[in-house]
């Protein structure tokens, strides 16, 4: 679903992706793990070509990244993207934010994209805040209105990068919850996460980035009891001791 071909990307000096070559199947729940820095964020970014990059290839279900235009906007809406940030647009209630997107760029009618934003709603436990504005919601709330509001574009792949550092302790799992769910419906994912329990719950692979390569890359078994690079060992100590 997602193929990357000896992709490199620098900023100004800083090489920040490093030949990574990565195949990632249909239904397959990636979490990437590394230090800060690393590249996590830069490289889901180049998935729907927020980044572009400086060599290589990148396909997403057979199809190479479009540079621009029309083909990257019917791109950029194949690849669903959740980030810590909500930016859910604030002046819109929960309901028109999730509807928006499906209606102007898939052009679906009020009426269907209403019935598929109420369904995702449900989906993701909170249709009763249709009618309110994001800032009336929790952290938790607002971000599963972001997760509702990429899949009403029915996306092939979806990007979360740290979809539950900004929110308070007691609101991460009903995110994680939501993707744990979706992974289980068979949705293609890469997730950024330092969230251990999701990474055991629901990850396929973990892969871990270093200074902008991919150092390892397991099954999270292996990877959690296992992991070979020094490295590895040393974010595994550090993330896990405490
Ligand atoms: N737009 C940019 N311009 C210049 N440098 C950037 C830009 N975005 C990221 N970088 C640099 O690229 C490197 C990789 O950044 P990236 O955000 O991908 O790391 P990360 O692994 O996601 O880190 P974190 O865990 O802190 O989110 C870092 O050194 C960062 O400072
Ligand atoms: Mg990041």
């Amino acid at each position: 679903m997602i193929s990357m071909r000896h992709v490199d990307k620098h900023f100004g000096e800083l090489h920040v992706l490093r030949d990574i070559t990565l195949e990632i199947p249909r239904g397959q729940v990636v979490v990437v793990l590394g230090p800060s820095g690393s590249g996590k964020s830069t490289l889901c970014r180049t998935i729907n070509r927020l980044e572009p990059i400086d060599s290589g290839e990148i396909y997403v279900d057979g199809e190479q990244l479009p540079e621009e235009g029309r083909a990257l906007a019917s791109l950029r809406a194949e690849v669903g993207m959740v980030f810590q940030s909500f930016n859910l647009f604030s002046h819109k209630t929960i309901l028109d934010n999730v509807t928006l997107a499906p209606t102007k760029v898939r052009r679906l009618s009020r009426d269907e994209a209403k019935k598929n934003a109420l369904a995702l709603l449900e989906r993701v436990g909170i249709a009763g805040q249709k009618d309110k504005y994001p800032a009336q919601l929790s952290g938790g709330q607002q971000q599963r209105v972001a997760i509702a509001r990429s899949l009403a574009m029915n996306p092939k792949v979806m990007l979360f990068d740290e979809p539950t550092s900004a929110l308070d302790p007691e609101m991460v799992n009903e995110v994680l919850d939501v993707m744990v769910s979706l992974a289980k419906e068979g949705m293609t994912m890469v997730c950024v996460t330092h969230e251990m329990g999701f990474a055991r719950r629901a990850a396929d692979r973990v892969i871990f980035m270093d200074n902008g390569a991919v150092v390892e890359d397991s099954d999270p078994e292996s990877f959690f009891t296992a992991p070979k690079s020094e490295r590895a060992k040393d974010f595994l100590g550090k993330i896990l001791g405490h």
